[in-house]
């Protein structure tokens, strides 16, 4: 039997999936077939359809109504790649109408709407999964397996570093707004998320932050108004006991940056940015030195390493510490990856990979290195997931009801 799919929200992420789908196809990964796509705007579904039509060879039915979608046609499952102040009330429809969903990160706008979904999904007995891609690269896969083995030794500190993008919008406007979900939780929860795929469950944070660009300029120069805070400076604690060295810089200019390093009592592994492809760079501390392991020693550290099948299909290998890819053949793997893991998830009765619960974590811990600094203290996760007064979530809550 087929898996038939849905998926809502015909821009760049909508179209982005589909070149995912293809990948699939093209290794024999496919698990599923995609029937029908939504977006309010015609032309946007019109344009994906015609996309997946051509890619796919079967073209996909548009709609520009979800609830016209779903009545018309059995759907088992749904892509929701729709902006993000959009998820809850779309993917409470699927559940309702007996759809699994893989949503987009952020999982949600607000934490408040993340818990809600992800308890209407387990009441629904549905799967929900969050399509976080970045832990998915075969090179991530590589440094969680050296860290998991010991090469680092106990890891006790995390470096999560970056500063880019200038003054211009980062991909739309709308992610510089703070009703729609700002640039820093939409790029922070990336960055929590493949912390806690490295070293596990983070307890506590702390951070401060500035909005730098109260506009955004756009590629012919318009400017558009930016509310939300493009800088987070900040530190967790890991349960663990680790702690984390946390900088998002979205307004950089001069000097770009990414740092992601862990640093363990038996050395460092440094991890290039997402979606690249470069080496990993481990140093081990042998008898009081450092000592750089070549990256052609770094299988040898984990003998029984290997990549899912769907990973390995898709960039040539089971085993491997560097590729050569275009950044949009990258991309599209990574998205494929999710796609087969979320519907193979729905077919095995199993968790995806990254749940909603795991999605809702990652939006938790960027909620609190904001509202940390409103409140003047550390917050613990725990709380941002429980309390529902926390100043910088009402603020978006109060927005949004006036
Ligand atoms: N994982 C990643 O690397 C990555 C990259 C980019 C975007 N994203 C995520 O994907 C999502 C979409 O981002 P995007 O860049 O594609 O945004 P976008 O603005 O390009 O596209 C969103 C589309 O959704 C449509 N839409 C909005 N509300 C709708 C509704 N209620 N019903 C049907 N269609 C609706 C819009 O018309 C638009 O076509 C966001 O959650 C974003 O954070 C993830």
């Amino acid at each position: 039997m087929t898996f038939a799919m849905g998926l809502v929200g015909c821009g760049g992420m909508g179209r982005r999936h589909v070149l995912g789908m293809k990948k699939l196809q093209a290794v024999g990964h496919l698990n599923f077939d995609l029937v029908a796509v939504c977006d309010i705007f015609p032309a946007n579904g019109e344009k994906l359809a015609d996309q997946a039509g051509e890619l796919l060879g079967k073209r996909p039915q548009v709609f520009t109504d979800f609830e016209a979608m779903q009545r018309s046609m059995k759907l088992d499952g749904l892509i929701v790649t729709t902006t993000p102040e959009t998820h809850t009330d779309v993917a409470l429809k699927a559940f309702a109408a007996g759809m699994d969903v893989l949503a987009e990160k952020p999982i949600t706008l607000t934490v408040a709407e993340g818990v809600n979904l992800v308890q209407a999904a387990e009441q629904a007995g549905r799967v929900l999964a969050v399509a976080e891609n970045y832990r998915r690269d075969p090179i991530n896969r590589l440094g969680k397996a050296l860290v998991d083995s010991g090469a680092i030794g106990r890891p006790y500190l995390a470096t999560q570093a970056s500063s880019s993008s200038g003054e211009f919008v980062v991909i739309t406007p709308w992610r510089h707004r703070k009703d729609r979900g700002g640039i820093v939780i939409d790029m922070g929860v990336h960055y929590t998320d493949i912390l806690e795929f490295y070293l596990g469950p983070i307890e506590s944070v702390f951070g401060m932050s500035a909005i730098v660009d109260a506009e955004r300029k756009d590629a012919q120069g318009g400017l558009h108004p930016a509310d939300a805070e493009d800088l987070s400076v900040g530190v967790m604690r890991f349960s663990s006991g680790a702690l984390v060295n946390w900088l998002l810089n979205m307004a950089g200019r001069g000097e770009g940056l990414f740092s992601r390093v862990i640093y363990g009592t038996g050395g460092s592994l440094n991890i290039p940015g997402d979606r690249l492809g470069k080496p990993l760079g481990l140093v081990q501390r042998q008898a009081g030195k450092d000592v750089p392991i070549p990256v052609e020693e770094l299988l040898k550290l984990v003998p029984d390493f290997a990549l899912d099948a769907t990973t390995a299909a898709l960039f040539g290998s089971e085993r491997l510490t560097r590729y050569d890819l275009a950044w949009a053949d990258i991309d599209a793997n990574l998205l494929g990856i999710e796609q087969a893991d979320f519907v193979q998830a729905v077919i095995d009765h199993r968790q995806p990979e990254v749940t909603g619960a795991m999605g809702l974590r990652s939006l938790a811990l960027v909620f609190g290195l904001l509202e940390a600094e409103r409140l003047g203290r550390t917050v613990t996760l725990d709380e941002v997931l429980q309390r529902r007064d926390l100043p910088y979530e009402l603020d978006i809550v109060k927005g949004l009801q006036a």
